[in-house]
């Protein structure tokens, strides 16, 4: 398939934080996408999008490959935005894109940390993403002309600053220092899902079958609160929070194993899942592969200025 054969873009999820980001941009570029986005069944997500005549909407059942597959008709990539729960139907969707001629393209479940690393699993908040990763490796041989991208990007400073999910507070000042705070960590603008996705759908031959790492900037704790303090724009000084990260997983583990009594779907805003993601990107042998500033695709990242703006931006 050319470069200019993708047009048609399935959005699994996209009513959700993520979603919206990818979608935005595909509906801006010229010419537009056409784009479909796949809600369930029962879906009580409010619809966060304008009218657009490049963009409709479509229910599904995640438990039926018919009903998946009606949603692919004449569609050429699939992008998974959903929350890690729906992950559970990946061979459902899978199997209907195989049976999909048009489908050339699946970007995975991923946008987050490096789930594809060897360690991942020990943090078991990636589990959702790892099966959906086998039952893809499983499944997508069976048809030579389909392909995958895992987009990694490490966690998203603007969106989680202000939920107060990242380690900077704007309202105390402070910024909390798991560990040493010497372990560097890739991080990115929300938006960079969006400007990943049409790099992957406007050269696909790129990144065929593997996982590519886009991050914004790669810094430590430890200079990051250099970098806050350095600042003569703001005349507060920041001040460290230091938290000893010895114990955490084993906590972590304990309180993600009583959700898992307890039946918890949606961890996503669990107290275990944010101390075992936590835990992933401080480790200081960068065990989970938190920094992967090494490896960041070519055309992507920031320098220390701008991202001093766009984080300024938010914590200002
Ligand atoms: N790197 C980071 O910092 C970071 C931060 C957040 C998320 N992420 C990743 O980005 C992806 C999408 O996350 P998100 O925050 O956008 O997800 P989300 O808002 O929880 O879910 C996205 C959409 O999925 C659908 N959905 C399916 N099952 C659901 C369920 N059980 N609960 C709620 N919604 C469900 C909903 O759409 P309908 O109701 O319309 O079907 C929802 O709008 C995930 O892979 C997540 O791990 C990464």
């Amino acid at each position: 398939m050319s470069n200019n054969s993708i047009r048609n873009i399935v959005i699994l999820g996209a009513t959700g934080p993520i979603g919206i980001e990818i979608t935005k941009p595909l509906l801006n570029a010229d010419p537009p996408f056409e784009v479909t986005a796949v809600r369930r069944q029962n879906s009580s997500t409010p619809w966060p999008f304008l009218p657009n005549p490049h963009l409709q909407e479509v229910a599904v059942d995640y438990t039926s490959t018919t009903s998946l597959k009606q949603a692919f008709l004449n569609q050429h990539v699939i992008i998974e935005a959903f929350n890690p729960s729906t992950a559970i139907h990946q061979d459902r969707i899978i199997n209907a894109a195989i049976e999909t001629s048009t489908i050339k393209h699946i970007i995975t479940p991923d946008f987050s940390s490096d789930t594809f690393h060897q360690n991942a699993g020990e943090l078991l908040i990636f589990e959702p993403k790892i099966k959906a990763q086998r039952v893809l490796e499983d499944l997508v041989g069976q048809r030579n002309d389909l392909h995958w991208t895992a987009i990694i990007t490490g966690p998203f400073f603007d969106w989680a600053i202000p939920k107060n999910l990242f380690w900077i507070s704007p309202t105390t000042h402070k910024l909390t220092i798991f560990g040493s705070g010497t372990q560097r960590i890739s991080m990115s603008k929300l938006d960079i899902v969006g400007r990943a996705t049409l790099a992957v759908l406007q050269n696909p031959k790129d990144y065929l079958d593997r996982l590519a790492y886009f991050a914004d900037y790669t810094i430590s704790s430890n200079e990051l609160l250099d970098m806050l303090n350095e600042s003569d724009i703001d005349k507060q000084s920041w001040t460290a929070n230091t938290i000893a990260l010895d114990g955490w997983l084993s906590t972590a583990t304990q309180l993600w194993e009583k959700d898992t009594a307890d039946g918890v779907e949606d961890r996503l805003n669990s107290t275990a899942y944010r101390m075992l993601g936590t835990y992933g990107l401080f480790d200081e042998e960068n065990r989970y592969g938190a920094d992967f500033g090494d490896r960041v695709e070519v055309g992507f990242g920031m320098g220390r200025e701008e991202f001093w703006d766009v984080l300024w931006g938010v914590v200002g």
